[in-house]
This record gives structure tokens, sequence and C-alpha cells, in this order.
């Protein structure tokens, strides 16, 4: 039995977050359902229905609200709102309207996700984030989505900008472990902060509206003596969008692990160190460490985790994994490092970007019913956001 706990404070915002295309099913306009569907494209397969979330959100929406947790974040598909160029699906903002709307009956805070690693194909087409066009498509599709807007008070522009110029705009790589990762492209990553900073401006026109992005963040750690490697490695997989987002009225932080940085970069995970069903290192401590790092980066920019969490079969070490995050959150906190809420991933178990292996979600999904089944971690989650006391 535990005896010790800690408290956040009162108006921490507490939630579970998800993205479309992990949960939605049959994204068929976008660029991933493409690559899922072509030859060799070294996925173990396709999303498919994934948790059918398209027509079941007011179910999840219930489930999350039962639980006591106040925040859901969810992605909009670009994809599905502009199916081909130019050509706008009213259907689908008001699809997307309806969700807020559930949200808001149902008294959870919604943030929106506009652009949630998946893009249209017709853009994929023209190069994607690569097109010298790019913030012109990005920027007409954020005005269109204005008006749906209207009543919200979070919103993520682009979600993991820096794993975006990494996996060069999604073409390559499922694998997400750094060391299996190519380099970042400038023009992508330039690309990405033009179109961050211009819907920005955009969405500065909704009022009580607050505006951000989410940086996929980690604990690096130099081996002895790499120190110079480590800075020269992280800057363009990181600090270069932790400094690119100073200005903003928040930034989002998803912290999973640590790399370690030798003489010649990133290094595999060491034998003998246990690991989550994604292949990277058990250590909870990211969080902490990350939050520390972004908001030096950032010039002390206030800070949201838009994600945290694990891969397990075993739901226990989901709720050992987040307790410890918990703990290094509350401590950056005391020392000063202002945190606005902390958002889980995810809510559901769900397409992990090639594989439904990887388990990550408070809430199970039969894939062949769709049939949802709430984990202990759930209600876990659910009552530390009522108490605001996580048992340690
Ligand atoms: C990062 C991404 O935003 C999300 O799509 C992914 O599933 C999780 N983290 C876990 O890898």
């Amino acid at each position: 039995m535990s005896t010790a706990s800690i408290s956040f404070p009162q108006d921490f915002l507490w939630g579970a977050a998800t993205a479309a295309h992990q949960i939605e099913g049959n994204n068929v306009n976008s660029d991933w359902w493409v690559r899922e569907h072509s030859p060799h494209n070294g996925l173990k397969e396709p999303s498919g229905d994934a948790c059918d979330s398209y027509t079941r959100f007011a179910e999840d929406i219930a489930i999350l609200a039962k639980s006591g947790l106040k925040v859901y974040r969810f992605s909009i598909e670009w994809a599905r709102i502009e199916p081909e160029e130019d050509f706008w699906s009213r259907a689908q903002l008001l699809h997307y309207r309806a969700m807020i709307d559930e949200c808001l009956r149902q008294g959870i805070e919604p943030m929106v996700t506009l652009n949630h690693l998946t893009l249209p194909r017709w853009f994929a087409a023209k190069g994607g984030w690569r097109s010298p066009e790019s913030t012109k498509y990005f920027s007409r599709y954020v005005s269109k989505v204005l008006p749906i807007l209207h009543g919200i008070h979070w919103v993520c522009t682009i979600n993991e900008p820096n794993m975006v110029s990494l996996t060069h705009g999604g073409a390559e790589g499922s694998n997400m472990t750094a060391s299996a990762l190519p380099q970042p492209d400038p023009v992508i990553s330039e690309a990405l902060i033009r179109a961050h900073r211009a819907a920005r401006e955009l969405l500065s026109s909704i009022d009580g509206l607050k505006s951000g992005w989410s940086i996929a963040a980690q604990a690096f750690h130099a081996m002895p003596g790499c120190e110079r490697e480590m800075l020269e490695y992280q800057y363009p997989r990181e600090d270069l969008f932790w400094q690119a987002s100073q200005g903003d009225d928040y930034i989002g932080v998803q912290a999973y692990l640590r790399t370690y940085i030798g003489k010649d970069g990133p290094l595999p995970v060491a034998d003998g160190v246990e690991k989550t069903l994604t292949g990277w290192e058990y250590f909870p401590e990211a969080l902490g460490i990350a939050v520390r790092h972004g908001w030096e980066v950032s010039g002390h920019t206030p800070l949201f985790v838009t994600e945290n969490g694990i891969a397990t079969d075993d739901d226990s070490r989901r709720i050992d994994y987040t307790t410890e995050a918990l703990k290094g959150l509350r401590e950056a906190m005391r020392d000063g490092i202002s945190v606005l809420g902390y958002l889980h991933w995810s809510l559901l178990d769900n397409y992990e970007w090639g594989s439904y292996s990887p388990t990550f979600g408070l809430v199970a999904v039969d894939p062949m019913t769709f049939a949802r089944q709430p984990k202990p971690s759930l209600s876990w989650l659910g009552a530390i956001a009522k108490s605001g006391r996580v048992e340690i």
C-alpha cells in the first residue's frame, strides 16, 4: 500500500488524446491510406476500419467523461475536409463541429489538432510540405475550418512537426525510434514553421482561443565526451522547433523515451533494459526531463503535455509508468515551470502507424465488434483528474 501522494493545482487540465487517422477508419483520401495500400510499404497492416470512431465518437467522449477526465484532444482530418484540391466538404466540417458540440454537451473541453501526421493525397502528390505553396494550402484549409472553431479554447495547429520533418512528411519510416530515422529535411522544417505561424495568425481572430503546436520531445542523453554531438543532433530535431514556438500561447510536449547519443549519433537500446511494445526503453523520467528542456529552450513559454503514455499489454505497467511520469512532471512544476495540463496517449488502443500491436490505450477496442472495454488505468487516471492527487 502506498501512503504518500502528490497534488496538482486545482485548475490543472487532465485528459486523453487520439488522432483521426489512428481511430476513425477508412481515411481513404489521405496519403497514409495510399501508402498502406501500396506494395512493399514495409507496414505490418493497414488501418482499415481502425476503431470506427468516425461513427462512434459520442460513445468515446462518453467513456472519457464518465471516467472523470476533462479534456479530449482529437484531430480533424484535412483529407476529409478537402478531399480534392479546393473542393470542400460541408458535411465533414459539420461532422467535426458535431464532435466539438458533443464534447461541450458532455462537459468535456475539446482540444482540436488541425493536422496530425496525415495529408490529403492530392497535397502529398504535389510534394506535401516540400511544395513551395504548402503555406498557401494549409492556410486556406485553416480559414475554412475557422467557422467551426467558435467556443473552442485549445487548438494544436500541427502535431509533431519535428517528427514530420524527420520522416520526410510521412513518406518514409513507420518506426519512430530515433536510431532508425534519417535526417530532418530543412525545407520541410521551414515550411512547417511558416505554416504554423500563418495558422496562429488566423486563429488569433477567435476570442478566447489559445493556439500552439506539439513537439515530439525526448530525454536526450550524451555519452561521456559526446556533449557536442548531442547538441548537433538535437538542434534540427527538436530545439529549432522549441525556439520557433516562442510567442505561442502554449507549447505541447509529447515525451515517451530516452535516446543516448554517442560519437556517431543515437545508440540502440542496450540489452537487458526493459522495453515497451514499441521497442522504446521504459523510461518514465523522460517527461520531466523533456519539460525542463522545453521550458528553457522556448524562453519560458507555458507548456501543456499533449501526449505521454506507454505501449504495453500489462495495464499495471501503464499505471506504474504514468505515476513516475507525473512525479517528474510535478517536480518540474515545483521548480517554477508552467505546465497547464496532462493528456494521456491514448484514450483507445489504436493504429500505431503500421500496426495495431503496440497498445497505448486506456480503453481496449475489440477489432471484430469495435466494443470498447475500459482498462483499470482509465478509472485510475480519472480518479486523479477528480482529486488532483496521485498516490506514489
Ligand atoms: C506520437 C504521435 O503523435 C502519435 O500519433 C503516436 O501514436 C504516439 N506518439 C505514439 O507513438
